[in-house]
């Protein structure tokens, strides 16, 4: 058997801001910077952090197998209670998301119990860190223990207690996007809590680039790169381990951070273009074109009337009138889910759906 070494505190002590690491740090930063600028360029945040996060909550539930379609997600997130479990599970992770990102936004830190509050959103229980050995990581073609984690819980919160200051503290003037790596690693392998360990550490990369203000809003995933290169992201936990050489693991984090900008900055581009093209139509075909509904439309992927009416301050009869137009015109289409009837943006369902591809 072999013996592994013991997992290091943070900050590591050696070299990590390597040639190739800067060189591709460069490239990273520069993209990230861009996908924050044109982000900015919106004129509701929210439009994109609920449209970008659905197909985020999907793919990192996915990577447990969780499949689920964009229809049945859209479901439950209207009516939770007659959808898939799978379903439901996605609509969760993105609550957790939400929730991590108002902590964030009030606290300006990112501490152990957030970090637990996200994973009991993410798995539904309040199980907590681990306190009972047992928690080893297995190769799941082979059933082989690839690695055990910190086992005592007093050992594990001394983990987490150095991680959160590593977190938070930036004297080591490292960048941030480094550090992510660094974090990403280290959260993985401390593994604190029974399961969600990989959809907790997937969410945390995201709060820390707003900690950081590398990006304002949660936006910008990896989930999707992860999964495309998820043979090499194993592996590398592996190897980072046996070799203590991170060099590798940070740069595969960075390009992903650099692969994933490009592609948001794609989505942000179509979104834009279709409220552009909305907009003009909605002047050019009816007489009741607003920035208020213009932007209620494209707000979630489909609307009802109370949130009109709250939107653009008008009667319910009103607000059932403007929906009456808009699907007649063909802007929106309606149906009805439970008691409800739902009006939904198909056009952004489109992009979001078709962005999910790869
Ligand atoms: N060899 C390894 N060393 C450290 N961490 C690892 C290793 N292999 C996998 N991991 C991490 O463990 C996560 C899986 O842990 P866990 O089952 O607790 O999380 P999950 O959210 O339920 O699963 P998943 O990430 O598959 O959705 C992986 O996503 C990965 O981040
Ligand atoms: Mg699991």
């Amino acid at each position: 058997m072999k013996i592994e070494k013991k997992l290091e505190m943070l900050p590591l002590n050696k070299e990590i801001e390597t040639k190739r690491v800067l060189k591709q740090l460069a490239r990273t930063s520069r993209t990230l910077a861009e996908l924050k600028g044109i982000a900015k360029t919106m004129p509701n945040q929210n439009i994109l952090i609920n449209a970008i996060m659905i197909n985020e909550a999907k793919t990192s539930s996915g990577i447990e197998n969780i499949v689920t379609t964009h229809d049945e997600i859209y479901k439950a997130m209207i009516r939770p209670i007659d959808t898939s479990p799978a379903a439901k599970e996605v609509v969760d992770y993105r609550s957790a998301i939400w929730q991590g990102y108002q902590l964030i936004k009030e606290r300006q830190i990112i501490n152990i119990n957030t970090i637990i509050k996200i994973q009991e959103k993410v798995e539904h229980n309040q199980a907590g860190i681990r306190s009972v050995p047992g928690t080893v990581i297995k190769n799941t073609q082979t059933n082989e223990i690839v690695y055990t984690p910190p086992q005592e819980k007093t050992e594990i919160l001394k983990y987490m207690k150095n991680l959160e200051d590593y977190i938070n503290n930036d004297e080591d003037m490292v960048d941030p996007l480094i550090k992510l790596a660094i974090i990403h690693y280290q959260f993985e392998s401390i593994h604190p809590f029974y399961d969600g360990n990989g959809r907790t550490g997937r969410i945390l990369n995201i709060l820390y680039l707003v900690l950081k203000d590398l990006i304002d809003a949660p936006i910008l995933y990896l989930s999707k790169y992860i999964i495309r290169n998820k043979i090499e992201y194993y592996k590398l936990f592996q190897k980072t381990r046996e070799t203590g050489n991170f060099e590798e693991w940070i740069i595969y984090m960075l390009i992903g951070i650099e692969e994933m900008s490009e592609e948001t900055i794609g989505i942000i581009n179509k979104i834009r273009d279709e409220i552009i093209n909305m907009k003009h139509e909605l002047r050019n075909r009816t007489k009741i074109y607003s920035k208020e509904l213009l932007e209620a439309l494209f707000f979630e992927f489909y609307t009802k009337i109370p949130y009109i009416q709250k939107q653009l301050d008008v009667s319910d009869k009103t607000a059932q009138k403007y929906l009456d137009i808009l699907v007649e015109q063909g802007f929106l289409t309606s149906e009805k889910i439970g008691r409800e009837r739902i009006y939904k943006n198909e056009r952004l369902f489109k992009i979001i759906k078709e962005a999910d591809r790869d």
